[in-house]
């Protein structure tokens, strides 16, 4: 059992309020999608996340220097705590659509999904020292996450204001329309009915001079 657990959160430890923050709504997304209820997969407190780790560096120490083996650990805590800013930007992102109306509760899951999958990624690859986890699969895909869903939030939101703007627009102008068409009867129907009468009139004065 490594200190921070499959899931990579421990609770309590407000010290750091972004990333206590942000791993508040980590577990909350990690619960809507299931698995966070496992036993043994996150962390209870710092005290309890402190001292698996001491257990765990006790035992790298070995092995390796203990300055090392605390220097790796730390990385890989640095580089989860830069995730867990940026999942939680996304989550964000993604309940502000939602609560605007602009995405739908489907669409909101698989942006959580996909974002928990890079966390991952970045934690793991982290802690394993592999840099195309770490960076390319895990923390440049979210930052790109936060980037697209960032600009979806903005086109979704602008054709949302221009839908309601014609919404509102449209009844005057189909009003307008409608106006201009009998306008343009109606003064049809003068003009050939005033040609009609003179055309008569002309016909009786002919006949009247016969
Ligand atoms: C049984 C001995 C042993 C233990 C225990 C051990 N390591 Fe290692 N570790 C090694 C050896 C040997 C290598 C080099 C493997 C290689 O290069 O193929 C290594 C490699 C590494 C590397 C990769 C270094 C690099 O430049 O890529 C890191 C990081 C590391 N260990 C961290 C740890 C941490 C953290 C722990 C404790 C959680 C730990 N190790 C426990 C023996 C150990």
């Amino acid at each position: 059992m490594t200190a921070w657990g499959f899931l990579g959160l421990r609770e309590g430890d407000e010290d750091d309020k972004e990333w206590f923050e942000a791993r508040a709504k980590i577990k909350n997304t990690l619960e809507i999608m299931g698995p966070a209820t496992a036993p043994e997969v996150m962390r209870a407190s710092y005290e309890e996340w402190q001292a698996t780790r001491e257990d765990m560096i006790a035992r790298c120490s070995t092995c390796h220097a203990e300055s090392y083996a605390r220097r790796e650990l730390e990385k890989g805590d640095a580089l989860l705590r830069e995730a867990d800013l940026a999942k939680a930007k996304i989550i964000d992102i993604a309940n502000m659509q939602f609560e605007e109306g602009l995405i739908d509760d489907k669409t909101r899951f698989s942006i959580y999904r996909e974002a928990t999958a890079h966390r991952f990624s970045a934690y793991m690859g982290g802690f394993h020292n592999s840099a195309n986890y770490a960076w390319d699969e895990g923390y440049l895909e979210l930052v790109s996450g936060i980037v697209a869903e960032r600009d979806h939030l903005i086109v979704t939101k602008k054709l949302s204001v221009i839908r309601s703007k014609m919404g509102q627009i449209m009844p005057i102008g189909i009003t307008a329309l409608a106006v201009a068409l009998v306008s343009i009867f109606l003064v049809l129907w003068v003009l050939i009915r005033n040609r009609k009468i003179s055309k008569r009139k002309a016909a009786e004065s002919v006949q009247d001079s016969n």
